[in-house]
């Protein structure tokens, strides 16, 4: 028997708003797709978070605080570019792939058709005009950890500058481990960049290698995982601003060069053919 509820509510357009890609939004409240995911997560062998760790400044919902969307894009070029040729190294153009934790940008190479793209988010107007995605679903994942996908459905996970704002991450991480097929990557990506009042307690106050570590961790905590790897880009001070105004910023101390680029990535591990 069934016990997961759906906690979502269908999204309501008004008419001015609406746009076409409404039709592709993925049915959350459809029985048919429930599933008892969480039996099959991956095991969480231990927490990594303490209960002070997972506290935010501002403690509305989430779903709140995106209410509204923001078309900006969050990292600067140097990032994203490093983070685009990380995907064209790893991802392959058949790969079906889930952009959790998604906007209305995507960081995917403009030329790579994948079979399937899916973005996940908080705001559905952001999702929807985000020109990569074949369909997409909102769910926070502060609330509820599971997704209604079935087991092994993508071959890449992608999160982008937003593991940040997940208060019980161990879960998303076992969650997102259920849903890769045998050899799936997962890559988590972030900079120094934040909003502040709902990153956890426990990145707040972190340093670049702190929270790499933490991440790190993240990914240990599920059984199954390949051992993590780490791909840093630090900041680049030759791309400083060097006009009479960054100059200026400079001696202000308000220059830090390009966004550091961090991005943390495993692999879903084959299982060992004797157990
Ligand atoms: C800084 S934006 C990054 C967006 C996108 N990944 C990018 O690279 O531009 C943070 C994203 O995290 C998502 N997010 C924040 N809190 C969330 C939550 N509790 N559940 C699901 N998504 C959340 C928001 O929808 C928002 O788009």
């Amino acid at each position: 028997m069934n016990t997961i509820q759906p906690t979502l509510k269908p999204f309501k357009w008004n008419s001015t708003s609406k746009p076409t890609k409404i039709m592709k939004i993925m049915n959350q409240n459809d029985p048919t797709k429930l599933q008892s995911s969480s039996s099959t997560a991956g095991k969480i062998k231990r927490l990594v978070l303490t209960k002070e760790g997972r506290t935010k400044f501002n403690i509305t919902p989430d779903r709140d605080f995106y209410a509204y969307p923001r078309f900006v894009t969050h990292v600067d070029n140097n990032f994203i570019d490093t983070l685009t040729s990380v995907y064209r190294n790893r991802l392959s153009p058949n790969f079906e792939v889930l952009d959790l934790m998604s906007s209305w940008v995507s960081h995917l190479p403009k030329e790579v058709k994948y079979k399937k793209v899916v973005g996940h988010g908080l705001n559905a107007q952001e999702l929807a005009k985000n020109p990569r995605l074949d369909y997409f679903v909102v769910k926070d994942l502060n609330q509820d950890q599971n997704f209604e996908f079935d087991n092994a459905s993508f071959d890449a996970v992608l999160c982008t500058v937003s593991v940040q704002y997940l208060q019980e991450p161990e879960k998303v991480f076992a969650e997102v481990f259920r849903l890769l097929r045998p050899g799936g990557v997962f890559i988590v990506s972030f900079s120094n960049r934040m909003f502040y009042e709902k990153a956890i307690g426990a990145w707040r106050e972190g340093t670049g290698f702190g929270r790499v570590q933490l991440v790190v961790q993240y990914f240990q905590c599920v059984e199954g995982f390949t051992e993590p790897e780490v791909v840093r880009k630090l900041g680049d001070a030759t791309k400083e601003d060097r006009s009479p105004l960054g100059v200026v910023k400079g001696f202000l101390g308000l220059l830090s060069g390009s966004d550091p680029f961090y991005a943390v990535i495993a692999y879903k591990n084959f299982k060992p053919i004797y157990e």
